[in-house]
C-alpha cells in the first residue's frame, strides 16, 4: 500500500477513535455495538424453544459435578459404598453432619432422629426413627444412598448436602444412635 493511501487510511481510523466525551465512537465495523437485549424471562421467537434463556450445550456438566453412580441401585449402593472416615466421631466432622441434619432432615426425622419432626408429625406418612432398630441395622451406604436418591416418598437431597457431608450426615446418625435408646 503506497503512502498515499496509507496516509488518509490511518488519519480516519485516528479521528475515529477520538469520539471524546459523551460522543458516541464511530462504529467501523456495524453491529458490533448493539446487541439484542433481553428482560428476564422474556420469549425470544427466534430460538428453537423460544426462550431468551440459552440451554447449555448437550452433555454439559456444572461445575464440580460428580454423577451419582448407584441411582436406583440401593442395593449396589448399599454393598459398595463405603464411610470414608466411618469410625471418626470428632467434633468437628460429627459438627458438620449435625448442621445439615438439622437443617435438612431433622424438620421429618426429629432432631434426636426419632421420628418426631414438626413437619414429619403431619405427614400422611409418618418419617421413621433413625436411632430404631431398623435404622441401626441400615448399612452406611444405604443411608448415603437415601440422601443422594431418596427412598419412596422421601425425595433426594443431593441438591442440598454435597457428597461428602452426606458422610458426615451419616457419621451424625450414628452418634445419635449411640447417644439415645432406640424405641
Ligand atoms: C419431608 C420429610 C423428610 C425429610 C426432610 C427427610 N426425610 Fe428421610 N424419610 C422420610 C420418609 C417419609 C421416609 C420413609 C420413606 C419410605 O420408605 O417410603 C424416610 C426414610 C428415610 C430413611 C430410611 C429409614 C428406614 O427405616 O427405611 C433414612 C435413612 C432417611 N430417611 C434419612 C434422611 C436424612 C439423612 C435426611 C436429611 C438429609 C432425611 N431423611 C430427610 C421423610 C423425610
Amino acid at each position: 500500500m503506497s503512502l498515499r493511501v496509507m496516509l488518509p487510511v490511518c488519519l480516519v481510523l485516528f479521528l475515529s477513535g477520538c469520539g471524546g466525551g459523551d460522543q458516541p465512537n464511530v462504529e467501523l465495523v456495524q453491529g458490533m455495538m448493539e446487541d439484542p437485549g433481553y428482560k428476564t424471562q422474556e420469549r425470544d421467537s427466534n430460538s428453537p424453544t423460544g426462550s431468551s434463556m440459552r440451554l447449555p450445550p448437550e452433555g454439559t456438566v456444572p461445575r464440580g459435578f460428580q454423577p451419582y453412580a448407584f441411582k436406583g441401585d440401593p442395593e449396589g449402593a448399599s454393598q459398595e459404598l463405603k464411610n470414608p472416615r466411618v469410625n471418626d466421631r470428632s467434633p468437628g466432622w460429627i459438627a458438620r453432619g449435625q448442621k445439615r441434619y438439622e437443617v435438612y432432615c431433622g424438620l421429618c426425622h426429629g432432631q434426636l432422629g426419632r421420628g418426631d419432626g414438626a413437619v414429619g408429625l403431619k405427614m400422611p406418612l409418618q418419617p421413621p426413627s433413625l436411632v430404631g432398630d431398623r435404622a441401626r441395622g441400615l448399612s452406611d451406604g444405604l443411608i448415603y444412598h437415601i440422601i443422594s436418591d431418596g427412598q419412596g416418598v422421601m425425595g433426594s437431597y443431593a441438591n442440598q448436602v454435597a457428597p461428602e457431608d452426606r458422610w458426615a450426615v451419616v457419621s451424625y446418625i450414628r452418634n445419635l444412635q449411640t447417644l439415645t435408646k432406640g424405641r
